[in-house]
């Protein structure tokens, strides 16, 4: 029961995975292929982003028809095929469930906007001027002007949170409510496990407010748990809020809306952690982060499709990220940075297997991101999200890296093909002989982590040495305790951890079952961390 709550996830782009029909396009013929590798990397579920038909100007997220496949992915039977593979191999199955928007190719868009009085006209959030709910702020910064956008033919604007080319839905009428239901239905119906629920905070617009997280949303997104719940026990919700974490609260109810929702404002504060090689922006966050109600879990991430972003972090932390991490202008997006992780720790073993630490030992369950396993890098020479989009390198073979045997110039996005981060030397094949590769590290912390429950659901405890660059807690859980140790600096450091509370007990390595530790006692525990060294210990 429950499996969520210590889940390790993998989120994967179709169309970046691999080509099972020699076209350059990721398909699902392709991942049925590469499900073994999933299994073997320790995944327990996949998130797999959009797959519907689309016009592709927001990567699938702007959806043409909820209740199909774009035939570049495959068929209805193709997807069947491997929701039922992905199950024999105890690999679970989720999602994107986009109920904001829709393409504005969409058909129920193409009626509505073909006249004022057509009955679908309703569907969508219509105003005479663009004056209205001018608290909402703008999300795609970049590219976006406004939230409205003006419909010649029928001389009205229409409201979208994202680009003008998504318009939203109108969930205040009782058909849009009913509609999304069905899509639902339609997609729970191949025996997926649940749905990634995309940008859910926009739902609902209300004159005088941010037009996020209002009552009717969570109104609404409740009725859609009841309706799972009803039809469809045990199949679970995943909360996408990019909100301060007060804010996220509410959608997990008390139980009764989302089983598991993304911790945002914790991910950019682990990277400003390890540049500084200070603890307190993590521990003041999580400090800050609610108790959510039995059963329910965060959800935490290193990175993911979309820029790493900084829209829950004050003005002059953003500054300093951008300073730190983004140094070309072309990185930066948004409100946040569009690389990939072993970039952004200058490819750094030591920084991003401690990243990967933080990620496994926090609260939460973790979620890799595709390529981030072995190391990927970007193209920031590609346009909005796409350089983190880029063909998942399987092997150093020459030219299609083992995603595909297409012509690359058919490709859907290049392969990376830099020095450092291109195929002959980031690849799966040869990390998964390599024993010590990343790809083989990344594994050994997933099984280490599921040989305890603490890990996954114990109750967390900072630890403070007085030194800042060192972040220790505890995770304790039905009498088992684990110590994770970190630490940020670049420089080696003796710690002196008031573990007095353990006296007595015996740390086991859980990481490295040959190293042996001193006892804990009464006085703080000396241990030498080199840099950005972790360690987990099971306090026995
Ligand atoms: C979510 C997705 C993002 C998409 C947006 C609009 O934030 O993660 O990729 O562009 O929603 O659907």
């Amino acid at each position: 029961m429950s499996w969520y709550m210590d889940a390790i996830f993998y989120e994967l782009y179709p169309r970046a995975f691999a080509d099972g029909d020699g076209d350059g396009w990721g398909d699902f013929k392709g991942l049925l292929g590469r499900l073994d590798y999933l299994q073997w990397l320790g995944i327990d579920c996949i998130w797999i982003t959009p797959f519907y038909p689309s016009p592709l100007r927001d990567d699938g997220y702007d959806v043409m028809d909820f209740t199909n496949i774009d035939p570049r992915y495959g068929a209805l039977d193709d997807f069947q095929a491997v929701v039922d593979a992905a199950h024999a191999r105890g690999i679970r199955v989720l999602v994107d469930l986009i109920m904001n928007h829709t393409s504005d190719r969409h058909p129920w868009f193409e009626e509505a906007r073909s006249s004022r009085d057509n009955p679908k006209r309703d569907w969508y959030v219509w105003s005479d001027t663009d004056a209205k709910y001018g608290a909402a702020r703008i999300i795609f910064l970049d590219t976006e002007p406004s939230n409205w956008a003006y419909d010649a033919a029928t001389g009205q604007y229409y409201w979208h949170r994202f680009f003008s080319h998504q318009p939203d839905l109108n969930f205040d009428n009782p058909d849009v409510q009913a509609a999304m239901l069905d899509v639902v239905d339609f997609w729970l119906r191949f025996g997926i496990d649940g749905f990634r629920a995309d940008a859910v905070p926009y739902l609902y617009e209300r004159e005088g407010t941010n037009c996020e997280n209002l009552p009717e949303t969570h109104e609404y997104l409740k009725h859609v748990r009841r309706f799972v719940d009803a039809r469809y026990p045990g199949r679970i919700l995943l909360c996408e809020a990019n909100q301060w974490p007060e804010d996220v609260r509410p959608y997990f109810g008390d139980g009764d809306e989302f089983h598991i929702g993304f911790h945002f404002p914790v991910m950019p504060r682990l990277y400003m952690a390890v540049r500084k090689g200070d603890r307190t922006d993590v521990i003041d966050i999580l400090a800050r982060t609610p108790a959510i109600p039995p059963g329910t879990q965060w959800c935490t991430f290193l990175r993911n499709h979309d820029e790493l972003t900084l829209e829950m972090v004050t003005e002059e932390e953003r500054q300093w990220m951008w300073q730190q991490y983004a140094p070309d202008p072309r990185m930066k997006l948004n409100l946040g940075i569009r690389r990939r992780l072993a970039p952004l720790m200058d490819n750094d073993r030591r920084k991003i297997e401690l990243l990967n630490s933080l990620l496994f030992t926090l609260p939460g369950a973790p979620i890799i991101y595709y390529g981030d396993e072995i190391g990927m890098g970007d193209n920031i020479r590609l346009e909005d999200r796409n350089g983190v989009r880029t063909p998942m390198q399987w092997a150093a073979d020459r030219p299609g890296a083992g995603f595909s045997t297409a012509d690359p110039a058919q490709f859907y996005a290049p392969v990376i093909d830099d020095a450092v981060y291109g195929p002959p030397r980031v690849n799966v094949a040869a990390q998964r002989e390599d024993p010590g590769s990343l790809l083989n590290t990344v594994r050994r912390l997933i099984a280490a982590r599921k040989t305890t429950k603490a890990l996954g659901r114990g109750e967390l405890a900072f630890v403070l040495d007085p030194d800042k660059a060192v972040l220790a807690y505890t995770r304790a859980c039905e009498g088992e305790t684990v110590l994770a140790l970190h630490n940020l600096g670049d420089a080696a450091i003796e710690t002196n951890l008031p573990l007095a509370a353990y006296a007595g007990a015996e740390p086991q390595d859980l990481l490295d079952r040959a190293r042996t530790w001193p006892p804990v006692e009464h006085e703080p525990y000396r241990a030498v961390l080199e840099p950005y060294e972790y360690v987990w210990l099971r306090l026995a």
